[in-house]
């Protein structure tokens, strides 16, 4: 494939190559070796050239990832859980409060994920609009200029925020950074900053895609939808988010690598310095692994190993939080808002689709 700046490229679409690539070290995500395959001109200005644990590799990689892991573990993730659902129900009672046509992105799934991010980080909710839209820019701005401008005051914002934390300590992810591993002289400021970044932009973005379109693909599979309206059992609200994930493929614009020797895969040799785009999307609908691929079935049973999350060591930290977010919005939604239904005929909505995250830009629902 030809790249948006004139590189030629390996695709790789099948599950087991892709899987095989994404697990083998001779495959770099560092975008400073020739031949890296940058995703658009607002990545290779901005968090494309930050260093941190998306754009290094080992044995950095698992020092920096072991550091901030305690703050998404199973048990922090349980600990953070009753507030998001206080958040959703919050939301639906604000939502039934309003006159219908209602967006649920806005309403929805915009504010859940952005809050958990600003829970985890420590940072006031009253600054999301600030950083939304600086991320949002970092991710997909047209220009190198608009990408550039975003970077500068969201790296200034962050700056600052760790000020803060070094004043005064909260129960957040920036403020155990700071105090366990900057202060003591095990981790450069710098590459908190970097780290920052990438949390403010990976974190919520995502999510938001995830929670609309699965809303949307319930809305447009009413027999599967009744069936998860009527269920009371959390297993099968987990099965349904994992399908969810493998069936929408949002973070639609590949996994970015380049080769640091030659390799062969699937009977090709990749050269060093050729960039490979690894579709976690498309191989999440290989037939040889997902019978029926192109069908949404929440009874799906072996659904869990797909790769919406990545594969390998650089695979999502924040896969926990994404899945209990998802799986609160979907076992309190549909229970308290049986009849929400689209208030627009479907041909009428639009889908982002040039960013890193595929999404449904609005979603008008009635009930
Ligand atoms: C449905 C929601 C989400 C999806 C589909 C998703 C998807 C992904 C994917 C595919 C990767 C692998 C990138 C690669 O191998 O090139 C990744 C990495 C990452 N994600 Fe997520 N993510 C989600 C939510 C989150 C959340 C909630 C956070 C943080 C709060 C987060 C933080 C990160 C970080 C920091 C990385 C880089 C990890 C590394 O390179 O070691 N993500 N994500």
């Amino acid at each position: 494939m030809q790249t948006w700046d004139g590189k030629q490229v390996w695709v790789v679409t099948r599950y087991e190559d892709g899987r095989a690539i994404l697990a083998d070290e001779r495959f770099s995500v560092d975008p400073t070796v020739p031949g890296f395959p940058e995703k658009n001109i607002a990545y290779l200005n901005t968090i494309g050239q930050d260093r941190n644990i998306r754009t290094i590799d080992n044995p950095e990689h698992d020092r920096q990832k072991r550091m901030m892991i305690q703050d998404f573990t199973v048990k922090r993730v349980a600990e953070i859980r009753p507030a998001v659902q206080t958040l959703v129900d919050q939301l639906i009672d604000d939502m039934l409060e309003r006159e219908a046509p209602v967006d649920l992105i806005e309403h929805l799934a915009i504010p859940v994920p952005t809050t958990v991010i600003c829970e985890l980080l420590g940072v006031p909710y009253s600054d999301r609009d600030f950083f939304g839209e600086r991320a949002k820019a970092l991710l997909a701005a047209p220009t190198a200029e608009a990408a550039k401008v975003a970077g500068a005051e969201m790296t200034e914002y962050v700056e600052h925020l760790i000020d803060l934390k070094i004043a005064k300590a909260g129960n957040d992810l920036v403020s155990r950074m700071v105090h366990q591993h900057v202060l003591p002289g095990t981790y450069a400021r710098a590459d908190l900053v970097s780290l920052c970044r990438l949390l403010l932009t990976a974190g919520h973005d995502t999510t938001t895609g995830m929670i609309g379109l699965s809303v949307l693909a319930l809305l447009r599979h009413p027999d599967q939808l009744r069936e998860l309206k009527e269920s009371d059992d959390p297993a099968f609200v987990a099965n349904c988010v994992e399908e969810f994930l493998r069936y929408l493929g949002t973070t639609h614009a590949g996994r970015r690598r380049v080769a640091l020797t030659d390799v062969e895969v699937a009977g090709h040799t990749i050269h060093a310095n050729e960039g490979v785009i690894v579709l976690n999307n498309v191989m999440d609908r290989d037939d040889a692994v997902f019978a029926d691929p192109n069908r949404l079935d929440l009874h799906r049973t072996n659904t869990r190993v797909h790769t919406a999350f990545g594969y390998g060591i650089h695979q999502c930290p924040g896969q926990l939080l994404a899945r209990m977010e998802l799986h609160v919005v979907h076992s309190t939604l549909w229970k308290r808002v049986p009849t929400l239904t689209l208030a627009v005929p479907m041909q009428e909505l639009h889908f982002f689709e040039d960013g890193s995250n595929y999404e449904v830009t609005t979603l008008p629902v009635t009930w």
